[in-house]
């Protein structure tokens, strides 16, 4: 297939490449094979499409971003993080529990984000098994690719958002088991953040990841009480990010959400590991959480990519 228009496009940062009148020509698995200013001979034969003016860019890629926290979309910005999850988040995500919300609201979100031009993520479910498959065929179902997380938090989640260890381990194995259907949405390991898993689980998914050669993803630093609560329970860390490395899950591709307090040693201690920050500017400021030191990131060799957060964000990209 070849599209023809006014192609924008980077290949590195810092780089912009604008192609007026451009031809992006693509092979039968739907790969970019070319950019070209006049179209080769070779071509010459294949139907373009022509979308005349129009600017032809990439799609939005989402690096973090919560599932069920959609039902609570742009409401209830008025707390900073602890308590905002403890009074909003939380009650929201123990909706989860009832398959037939979760086949309704992912089946919206799943839409929501192919129409406004999101089809990569790199996401959080809930703590729920069934309901993150769900979300997982919702995302397949809709075209967004990606990477998909089961929550898992044994402590600190109240009545209605927790399993017990031995609970969040089995359930972790079953859901691993039935991702095993899908082609474009893969599983990546979970725990919420230091205060929502035990020392055991912590060490337990740090094991999972290396067995089965899983990704990473969690939350660090992004609030200063939240900060003060993980050296209160890791009182033998002197940073967060080592509340991580301790059990194996500070490693290649690790995506950090938020890391708004991060001082040099954090920041190095993120490019000597290739641990990726997931940079949510919407959710720092309505949590009011901070702003997070980014261009300092990117001249130390941090890898940084833009998420939305949502719900700490008030919408999905567009
Ligand atoms: N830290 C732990 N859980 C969450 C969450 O759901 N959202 C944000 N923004 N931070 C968190
Ligand atoms: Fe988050």
């Amino acid at each position: 297939m070849i599209i023809k228009g006014n192609i924008i496009h980077t290949k590195k940062l810092g780089e912009l490449s604008i192609v007026n009148n451009g031809h992006l020509v693509l092979d039968n698995e739907g790969t970019i094979t070319g950019i070209y200013d006049t179209l080769p001979q070779q071509y010459h034969r294949e139907t373009v499409c022509d979308y005349g003016d129009k600017l032809i860019l990439q799609s939005f890629a989402d690096m973090h971003v919560h599932a069920p926290q959609y039902a609570m979309l742009g409401m209830g910005m008025d707390m900073p993080l602890l308590q905002w999850l403890e009074t909003y988040t939380f009650p929201t995500e123990s909706r989860f529990a009832d398959l037939e919300y979760a086949r309704k609201i992912y089946a919206q979100l799943a839409k929501d984000l192919i129409d406004n031009g999101t089809t990569r993520v790199v996401m959080f479910s809930s703590l729920h098994t069934d309901a993150t498959l769900i979300l997982m065929e919702a995302l397949e179902c809709a075209g967004v690719s990606g990477y998909v997380g089961k929550v898992n938090m044994d402590r600190n989640g109240g009545e209605n958002l927790q399993e017990t260890t031995s609970e969040s381990k089995s359930e972790t194995l079953r859901w691993l088991e039935g991702c095993k259907k899908f082609k474009q949405v893969k599983p990546i390991i979970t725990p919420r953040f230091t205060p929502s898993c035990t020392d055991e689980l912590m060490q337990w998914l740090g094991d999972v990841a290396k067995e089965k050669n899983l990704y990473v993803q969690s939350h660090m630093s992004e609030n200063l009480a939240e900060m003060q609560w993980v050296k209160e329970l890791h009182p033998d860390c002197d940073q967060y990010w080592q509340t991580y490395e301790k059990y194996g899950l500070w490693k290649d591709h690790t995506v950090m959400a938020h890391c708004v307090h991060v001082d040099e040693t954090e920041r190095k201690a993120m490019a000597d590991h290739n641990v990726l920050v997931a940079h949510s500017p919407d959710s720092n400021v309505n949590l009011s959480s901070g702003i997070a030191p980014i261009r300092q990131m990117i001249n130390e060799g941090v890898w940084v990519a833009l998420a939305t957060d949502m719900a700490g964000g008030a919408d999905v990209s567009w």
